[in-house]
């Protein structure tokens, strides 16, 4: 692999510990992949995720003199001021908690604790060469916007911000930013439930390879949010990190054209119809039904038109005096209904908003041992994981449930 003269002597140590670590990381991973070179990097976001592992390195390397030159924006962590208030830690729990954000506060990151950083704080042009980790902001970054980033893990994204590079491979090259596979879809996509339940369908059939998607009779175009929740959930039940809608996303404006010059597959690999997607749906979710503990929406973060879609659907109910209602966001979005009242009527409703954390953060076991809903196979999946049995519903019917404290 080529290294510059000024990243062999940060290899060799010259230019401290923490850089050293940080470029034996990136070398590494250049070898393992056959990478040419380090190209440099315009943008990160590192998905620090509180777990101890990710936490002991970003110390390693901020022990060791290291900073970022791209500093990345970050995943969430979780909310010191309130949830802990609410919910209880342990003083592990805790200690580990703000270790995390005291360590990427000092490296430089940009604290803005957000799983969607591709939709408003981070935000990628075309043909940008970025780091990027989160399973979900990375099918985000690459199929829709048509920046370039490897499914990078908090670490090796971390690594990247400090060198301000990254071993050029994998996505980064046209030619592995091709389709491999075409899937037909007849179905109703009309919100990003649909699009989530497609995605975890698509994700099953793609694995790690790259999803050719020709949609008939679809009514609308997707959204930003139905993007994210595509690519969410298609990273869930499998690894996609790129995908093409022909005729919608950048790269696709022609089948041919997301095959990118090669071999166009003579028929479709799978078809997807509103059947499958039933069938999907019903697969995902546990089967069962009764009192619930907990509404949980927000994975990954909901934006502003999302929190908007809760209050129409409330339609001036409220929520079930058993239930808690909460719904993770970004700040931005946060501090908008904030100053637009939004937040106030969903706080009157019942619907609590809470920027800054994730599903899986350890507070919410104080809710583990009864059922609970949400829009998201993703967060069903992490929850169960925990220890509480999720159900999966669309958002009707999950605000349904809120304000009756059951699910049927
Ligand atoms: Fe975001 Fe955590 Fe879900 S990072 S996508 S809320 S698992």
């Amino acid at each position: 692999m080529y290294l510059t003269d000024e990243e062999k002597s940060i290899l060799n140590g010259e230019h401290g510990e923490g850089n050293m670590k940080a470029m034996e990381l990136l070398v590494a991973l250049g070898k393992a992949f056959d990478a040419e070179k380090l190209i440099p990097v315009s943008r990160a976001h590192v998905a620090l995720s509180g777990q101890e592992g990710d936490t002991y390195w970003c110390e390693l390397l901020v022990n060791g003199g290291a900073t970022c030159k791209v500093p990345p924006t970050t995943n969430p962590s979780w909310d010191v001021e309130n949830l802990t208030k609410l919910y209880e830690v342990t003083p592990e729990e805790r200690e580990l908690g703000e270790r995390t954000i005291d360590v990427y506060r000092r490296i430089g990151a940009k604290l803005t604790f957000c799983c969607a950083p591709g939709l408003a704080t981070n935000v990628p042009f075309m043909g940008e060469h970025i780091a990027f980790s989160e399973s979900s902001a990375t099918p985000y970054v690459n199929s829709v916007l048509g920046a370039r980033s490897n499914r990078e893990s908090s670490v090796s994204a971390l690594a990247a911000a400090v060198i301000g590079k990254t071993p050029y491979y994998g996505f980064h090259l046209d030619e592995n930013r091709a389709g491999e596979f075409i899937i037909d879809v007849d179905a109703q996509m009309n919100d990003p439930y649909d699009w989530g339940i497609l995605g975890y369908s698509v994700g099953k059939l793609a694995g790690s390879r790259i999803p050719v998607l020709r949609f008939k009779n679809l009514e609308r175009r997707p959204r930003p949010e139905d993007f994210l929740y595509f690519g969410a959930e298609a990273a869930t039940s499998g690894a996609v990190a790129m995908y093409h809608f022909v005729g919608i996303t950048p790269e696709a404006p022609t089948l041919e054209a997301a095959f990118k010059g090669k071999p166009v597959p003579a028929s479709a690999e799978a078809f997807i119809d509103q059947k499958a997607l039933n069938e999907q749906e019903a697969h995902i979710s546990v089967g069962e039904t009764g009192k619930i503990n907990l509404v949980m929406l927000g994975c990954p973060h909901y934006t502003y038109e999302q929190l908007l879609s809760v209050e129409k659907l409330m339609n001036g109910r409220h929520v079930h005096s058993e239930t808690a209602f909460w719904i993770l966001s970004s700040i931005d979005a946060i501090e908008l209904a904030e100053r637009s009242g939004l937040r106030a009527r969903l706080d009157s409703l019942g619907v609590q908003l809470v920027a800054d954390t994730c599903i899986d953060e350890p507070c919410w076991k104080s809710f583990e041992g009864a059922l609970g809903v949400t829009d998201s196979p993703k967060c069903a999946y992490y929850r169960e994981r925990r220890g509480q049995p999720f159900v999966v519903r669309r958002l009707s019917k999950c605000i349904d449930a809120a304000v009756n404290g059951r699910v049927e």
